[in-house]
């Protein structure tokens, strides 16, 4: 079978094993689906509760899918308001990094002793396994410093589970290149915030620049899977996208992700790195001019924002689940010594349900209070009230909850309300002018 369907409240998510996708379905394209399902018919008598028309519609639409008569059933039960299960863990396998990035959330550098082991790693994949949830993403820390991240890979793919992952692509030699390229992995990220020697310098250091081009080069040559560039908004990029654009589309990236800077770890301490709202809102705008004009040389993938009309392709979020970011939605997030929280961008040991090694993720998952706590958020009344928030979700919370103490405050780098709380930090640590970068 090449579809599996797991339920849920809202009908049911069906997983397409051999593209790799979720689609979300009401419970009448279930009924359907079920209806098709030989082995289904009886015991599920249940007829769909729409007229002929819609059913051979959905039928059709179904069988375009190729998910007729192709689909294993779950038995499972789906959760009151909640996903059975999320439809994505962001594991971060190690804290060890080669790099010292002055913006790092995880705050990343050495490692921890108490880091999860291979058999723990491993065990993470069951678990993934047996709730149906058929995505991994994994960062760090440096993934690729981390002794088990082939075997764990490796083991992840054959399970079945859906294997992304985000480096610095400093420790891509050509054999680790040759070794990524035999190996099926969704896509792979790679960090790229500045376009020359110094703009990278500011962040990550003298001398990063050319090893980290020459680390894309080498996977760029042997690998043909999806690679696509990451970029974190910070003050010292924020004039200056289309550069770094244009150096993603030289080295062969596929697209470029972009992201606004989380005021978390060694960020927190770094308040020069932060683009004022007005820049920030500036360079959202123009990117989405860019991306909907299609003139970008590469797909360009935004945070949620009012200004985009041209929507990305695929699923898209699901909207039963409400607005507000998809941690406790539709992800949560396992560190490297196996705490389980809906986001890690909020520090170690902060809104942690549980440990891996001794509570069980689905557990987490629905009975952790961290989980129903940023699930219970329904945005501030502004929020909720606002033009804007089918378009920006709500922002990001993290940045809410630090810059003002609360979740359920506004980002401050809200699209409607001005807040400009970085206004105040025009000059880099050095004392000069970000301007002159
Ligand atoms: C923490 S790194 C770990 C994976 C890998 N070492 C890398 O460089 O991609 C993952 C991504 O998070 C981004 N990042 C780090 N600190 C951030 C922050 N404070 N706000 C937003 N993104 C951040 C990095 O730029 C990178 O693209």
């Amino acid at each position: 079978m090449s579809f599996i369907l797991r339920n849920e409240f809202f009908g049911g998510l069906l997983y397409d094993v051999a593209g790799k996708n979720y689609y979300h379905l009401d419970h009448a394209t279930v009924a359907v689906l079920r209806s098709a399902n030989v082995l289904c018919r009886e015991e599920y008598s249940d007829s769909p509760s729409i007229n002929e028309a819609e059913q051979a519609a959905l039928r059709n639409e179904l069988s375009t899918l190729g998910a007729l008569g192709n689909t294993t059933f779950l038995n499972n039960t789906p959760g009151e308001g909640l996903l059975s299960a999320p439809l994505r863990v962001f594991y971060d396998i190690t804290y060890r990094c080669s790099e010292a990035c002055k913006h790092c959330f995880t705050d990343s550098g050495r490692g921890e002793t108490d880091e999860l082991n291979l058999e723990e790693k491993t065990g993470l994949i069951d678990q993934l396994v047996d709730m149906a949830c058929f995505r991994v993403s994994i960062a760090g820390g440096e993934p690729l410093l981390d002794q088990h991240f082939f075997p764990f890979v490796d083991y992840a793919l054959r399970r079945g589970i859906d294997v992304s992952f985000s480096t610095n692509a400093a420790a891509v030699t050509d054999s680790v290149a040759e070794r990524l390229a035999r190996t099926n992995i969704r896509t792979i990220n790679v960090s790229l915030d500045g376009w020359d020697e110094q703009s990278f310098a500011i962040v990550r250091g003298h001398g990063r620049f050319p090893r980290v081009l020459q680390g894309i080069d080498r996977l760029r040559r042997k690998y043909s899977g999806r690679l696509a560039a990451k970029c974190t908004i910070m003050r010292t990029n924020v004039g200056h996208l289309e550069r770094i654009i244009a150096l993603a589309a030289e080295h062969g990236f596929d697209a470029i992700k972009f992201n606004g800077v989380r005021l978390a770890g060694r960020a927190r301490t770094q308040e020069w790195l932060f683009p004022t709202q007005d820049e920030y809102l500036q360079a959202l705008s123009s990117l989405a001019d860019l991306h909907d004009t299609g003139h970008a040389p590469i797909n360009l993938e935004l945070p949620a924002n009012p200004y985009q009309t041209c929507e990305e392709g695929g699923a898209g979020s699901i909207d039963e689940l409400g607005p507000g970011c998809y941690a406790a939605k539709e992800s949560l997030c396992v560190t490297p010594c196996g705490d389980i929280t809906p986001c890690s961008s909020f520090g170690r040991g902060r809104f942690t349900d549980g440990n891996v090694r001794v509570t069980p993720i689905l557990e987490a998952w629905r009975c952790g209070s961290s989980m129903s706590l940023f699930r219970a958020k329904k945005n501030n009344p502004e929020c909720l009230a606002c033009s804007a928030l089918a378009a920006c979700r709500g922002g990001c919370h993290q940045r809410a909850f630090y810059m003002y103490g609360t979740l359920d405050d506004v980002d401050p780098y809200c699209f409607k309300r001005k807040n400009r709380p970085w206004d105040g930090w025009q000059s880099t640590p050095d004392g000069g002018q970000h301007g002159a970068l």
